[in-house]
């Protein structure tokens, strides 16, 4: 098993069952649920950072509906033709873990979040998988952990990223195109405004192997499943009264999701700092 870093000072952590401990004495408690806490305080900005409990529940719900598995199917396709002899990977902002889920023949599926709530969420359901909560920005793994390494709809912290991954390993990228959600934001917004978004950006240390955008339609029928939609998406923090207010009329949306996947290779031989 991958040996998870101590967040205080970098040694292994040996897993116990109930606990977690390195060599230096720092101990850190699984949790009834089967994730364990590796977020130390000086790595968190706030005092719950990430998303709180009803977005990672909203989430849920509208992943388990299965509006989204043509982005599973997606990402299990790509895995299976970049990485067909891969053991092991890392789920970087794994939010419920409906992903990493899909991914049952990896011997090794770790998922880290920075929302306590999200990561308490995917280890409650998914025993074989193991859920930490820590930031991408710092990740407690030893370096050249992972053969694969995914950010879906999450941040991208790509000198850390290439430290976790095995030299030649695969970052998966999964992001929103520009006319993801249009039917959602018709309604939210009064006017849209034109804002280029970089979909392909260059990364250190990585190399675009594979570029594809995915469209697909789905309907969703009730004023809960609309509600869900809006909590997985950062128009959540933006919308104005009078965005909610219309939203709150709508009780069925069909829509169309465009969902760029960047398939990046991790430079083989070249050395990190
Ligand atoms: C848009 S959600 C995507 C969740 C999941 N990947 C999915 O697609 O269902 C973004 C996730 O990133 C997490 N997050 C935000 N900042 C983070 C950080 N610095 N490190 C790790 N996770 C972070 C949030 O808590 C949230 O679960
Ligand atoms: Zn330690």
């Amino acid at each position: 098993m991958i040996a998870p870093l101590c967040p205080v000072c970098e040694s292994r952590l040996q897993c116990g069952k109930a606990v977690w401990q390195c060599p230096a004495g720092h101990s850190f408690d699984v949790a009834r649920q089967g994730y364990v806490n590796l977020l130390t305080v000086d790595r968190k900005h706030s005092l719950h950072p990430g998303d709180t409990r009803e977005m990672v529940l909203a989430r849920r719900r509208f992943l388990d509906a299965g509006h989204y598995a043509p982005i599973a199917r997606k990402l299990k396709a790509l895995l299976a033709a970049f990485c067909p002899q891969a053991q092991s990977v890392l789920d970087a902002g794994c939010g419920e873990g409906y992903y990493l889920g899909a991914l049952g023949t990896f011997p090794e599926r770790w998922g880290i979040d920075i929302s306590k709530e999200a990561v308490r969420c995917a280890a409650a359901r998914d025993k074989q998988a193991h859920f930490l909560t820590a930031t991408a920005a710092h990740l407690p793994f030893a370096d050249g952990s992972f053969d694969c390494l995914l950010s879906m709809f999450a941040l991208t912290a790509a000198e850390e990223f290439a430290r976790v991954l095995k030299p030649g390993g695969i970052f998966v990228q999964v992001l929103a195109g520009e006319k993801h959600l249009l039917g959602l934001k018709r309604i939210i917004y009064p006017e849209l405004l034109e804002k280029e978004k970089h979909l392909h950006p260059e990364l250190p240390h990585f190399s675009l192997l594979h570029s594809e955008t995915l469209h697909f339609t789905f309907s969703l029928t009730g004023a809960e499943a609309v509600r869900d939609l809006l909590s997985m998406t950062p128009h959540v923090w933006r919308i104005s009264r009078q965005g909610a207010e219309a939203l709150a009329q709508t009780d069925t949306l069909t829509d169309t999701a465009e969902i760029v996947f960047n398939v990046y290779g991790r430079h083989p031989q070249e050395k990190l700092l």
